[in-house]
């Protein structure tokens, strides 16, 4: 057999996936996955827009279409973004396969082996597995309770000059957290003339669950950015339906030209039939009325885990209340391994996901996450009380095991 790619040589199934296989159980009840609700998803909708769907348009969803998406799609698209006041008139937008492909193309485009990009600490596994596979050296910067750590950020560009920054400044995956004004602001300074790929994330845009958290939710691409390359993606999984495999990337004429030769190779289109639903779903106005209905629902599964965790929860455990978006972000008592509470976790009937998934340099693993958005909500305060047992039985025998 030839030699495998050096890309894929490092490859190797994480510890993490090979426990999950053990939590498969139906009676385990799963805080892992980052997905939408199954009974959320809007079939009626998609029903009414298929059953009227005039014959012309249905042999369109049938074929090929063109690499940057389905017109009628892409000016309903900008109409979307021009109201977040995205710059859509001097910026480029394109269809992707989901907002992951923006990311591999943005990769494609950008990375060359042993390139330094940099992440927020946490950050998005998708992400990180990207960079990863075009060889980047990934260095993370660690995220506060309002944004990514500015002095440390500082310190790093004084030194070494990275080629991407890689940010979910919205109810970020897996952290919960939103950036701050303040932050968005110093890291636009802070960037400036700096030479370095600024790529905005906003895959959990729409999902805030008050007023006040949808003010903040202006994207940075949307705020004064002169200097500052950027590149600002966004999907419809969260708002629509990840099997749509639906994303969006918008990106200044020059990176948006080379991603559409990069994309032609890829895939040479994104389905035009889930483009077609998608933006008949926008025009007919049903997407309004379907946020309305998912932040409410999101948002009381979120106030049921605060809850759960207020009780169950020893002290020593901390966590920052989300304004939006699927997760709580647990910060474990210093030397605690999130790995022994998941193995624990699993035995009794719960599963998450540990904070080493989640670090670019995979060692971090004294925090986990813990996903509200796709269990019966009837189950999140056992499943809380099940974690809660595993961290307070580890605290437990760590303490006995220093002091005997
Ligand atoms: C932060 C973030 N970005 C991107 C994605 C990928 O989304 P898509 O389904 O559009 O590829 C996800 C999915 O969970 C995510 O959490």
């Amino acid at each position: 057999m030839p030699y495998f790619s050096q890309t894929v040589q490092h490859i190797r199934s994480s510890e993490i996936r090979d426990l999950m296989k053990l939590a498969t159980r139906p009676d385990v009840i799963s805080f892992a996955g980052g997905m939408p609700n199954n009974d959320l998803f809007p079939v009626a909708e998609v029903d009414d827009i298929i059953l009227n769907m005039e014959p012309d348009i249905k042999k369109v969803a049938f074929q090929y279409g063109p690499t940057s998406g389905y017109p009628p799609l892409l000016e309903t698209l900008k109409e979307y973004l021009k109201s977040k006041g995205l710059p859509v008139e001097t910026h480029n937008l394109m269809i992707t396969t989901g907002s992951l492909q923006a990311i591999n193309i943005l990769g494609m485009e950008f990375i060359d082996p042993g390139d330094l990009v940099l992440t927020e600490n946490p950050s998005f596994i998708g992400g990180i597995a990207v960079f990863k596979a075009f060889q980047a050296n990934i260095k993370g910067v660690p995220l506060q309770h309002d944004g990514l750590d500015l002095d440390i950020l500082a310190q790093i560009l004084e030194t070494e000059q990275p080629k991407m920054l890689y940010v979910i400044p919205n109810f970020h995956n897996p952290a919960g957290i939103i950036y701050s004004k303040e932050k968005r602001i110093k890291l636009l300074e802070l960037l400036k003339g700096k030479n370095i790929l600024l790529l905005e994330d906003d895959a959990y845009n729409e999902l805030y669950f008050s007023e006040k958290s949808k003010e903040l939710t202006t994207p940075l691409m949307a705020m004064n950015h002169d200097d500052v390359t950027m590149v600002y993606t966004g999907s419809f999984s969260k708002i629509l339906g990840p099997g749509f495999r639906l994303g969006w990337m918008l990106a200044p004429p020059d990176i948006y030209e080379k991603a559409q030769i990069i994309k032609q190779g890829i895939d040479a289109c994104s389905p035009n039939f889930t483009q077609v639903i998608a933006n008949e779903f926008i025009k007919k106005g049903y997407l309004e009325q379907y946020l309305n209905r998912i932040r409410k629902e999101y948002a009381e599964r979120k106030n049921l885990m605060q809850e759960a965790l207020k009780k169950h929860m020893p002290e020593d455990v901390k966590w920052t209340e989300p304004g939006g978006g699927f997760y709580f972000w647990l910060k474990l008592p210093e030397g605690i391994d999130a790995t022994e509470i998941l193995k624990d976790s699993i035995d009794k009937g719960a599963v998450f996901v540990t904070g080493k998934t989640f670090d670019p340099e995979g060692q971090r693993n004294n925090y986990f996450r813990l996903a509200f958005s796709n269990m019966d909500k009837k189950d999140i305060d056992k499943g809380i009380c099940i974690i809660a047992d595993a961290i307070k039985y580890q605290v437990t025998s760590s303490k006995f095991q220093v002091t005997s």
